[in-house]
């Protein structure tokens, strides 16, 4: 905060990120029931943006600048504003694009507010709902008040004797994927089923609800896994963001305890 700013309310952080969540899902449903057209293309041919990602992202900035004029904002589509009042809001409009672009239900709207700016090896997450508009669910936490699935409290999984039900995902440049498929060899030996959902935010808010055991995947951006991460935290489990000497692309690791440091042995473990 800067100096002389009162402590932000961090209950009422999560109720204005979930209201404005709400209006952008039922935007991007919408849109995606008149069609989507591909705006453009990222860092490979498979990173996409469609028109929908910038007009919900441009929702979500105009509503939280008429809210809260000052704050500062991270969005995957438009980029920074640093502000003046200490919380910045770290925004995916669509995680899931590849899915939203190709029908399936698995894509969400993902805010979170952090203090501290817009690092993420710094920040502090303040508040985060994570809202999957086909599927009708809103995941919220708010920091030292819980996450939350509408109004029933979350709590990540510890018992897995069948092995672990793991999220992942793999990023979307080809040179990459040999490296990622060697974790994944590390990893299945702890493994029950492995998913990949397709959108980043979800599958750490299904870590989150215990319905996933635990999430790994290299490359994740802040704004994939800022509301993410806080959920899983306040439900009880650990979110971490491995250095490792040589790789630029950060491992995220989600879950109990237990499991994430027995995911980071192996994830670790020489080849
Ligand atoms: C992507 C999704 C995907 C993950 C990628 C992300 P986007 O976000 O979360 O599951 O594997 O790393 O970039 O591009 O759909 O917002």
């Amino acid at each position: 905060m800067t100096a002389g700013t009162a402590a932000p309310d961090v209950d009422a952080l999560r109720s204005l990120a979930a209201e404005i969540a709400l209006e952008a899902g039922e935007l991007a449903r919408r849109r995606r029931a008149e069609g989507v057209s591909i705006a453009a293309t990222k860092s490979t041919l498979a990173d996409i943006v469609t028109e929908a990602d910038r007009e919900v992202e441009q929702l979500i900035r105009d509503r939280l600048d008429a809210e809260r004029p000052g704050d500062g904002f991270l969005g995957e589509e438009s980029g920074g504003d640093p502000g003046t009042t200490g919380v910045t809001w770290v925004v995916d409009p669509i995680d899931g694009t590849v899915n939203y672009a190709g029908g399936f239900p698995t894509y969400c709207v993902s805010i979170a507010a952090v203090a501290g700016g817009d690092d993420p090896d710094t920040w502090s997450a303040l508040a985060g709902v994570v809202h999957a508009p086909v599927l009708g669910e809103l995941f919220t936490a708010a920091r030292g008040h819980g996450a939350r699935l509408g109004a029933v409290p979350l709590q990540v999984s510890t018992e897995n004797p069948a092995g672990a039900l793991l999220g992942t995902g793999f990023g979307y440049d080809p040179a990459t994927h040999d490296g990622d498929l060697a974790t994944v060899r590390r990893v299945l030996p702890l493994v029950r089923d492995l998913r990949r959902m397709g959108a980043a935010a979800l599958d750490l808010a299904y870590v989150a609800a215990g319905r996933l055991d635990g999430y790994f995947e290299r490359g994740l951006k802040p704004w994939d896994f800022a509301a993410g991460a806080l959920l899983v935290e306040e439900a009880g489990g650990r979110f971490e963001r491995l250095v490792e000497p040589g790789s630029a692309r950060r491992m995220c690791v989600a879950g109990s305890a237990e499991l994430v440091a027995d995911l980071v042995e192996r994830i670790r473990a020489v080849p």
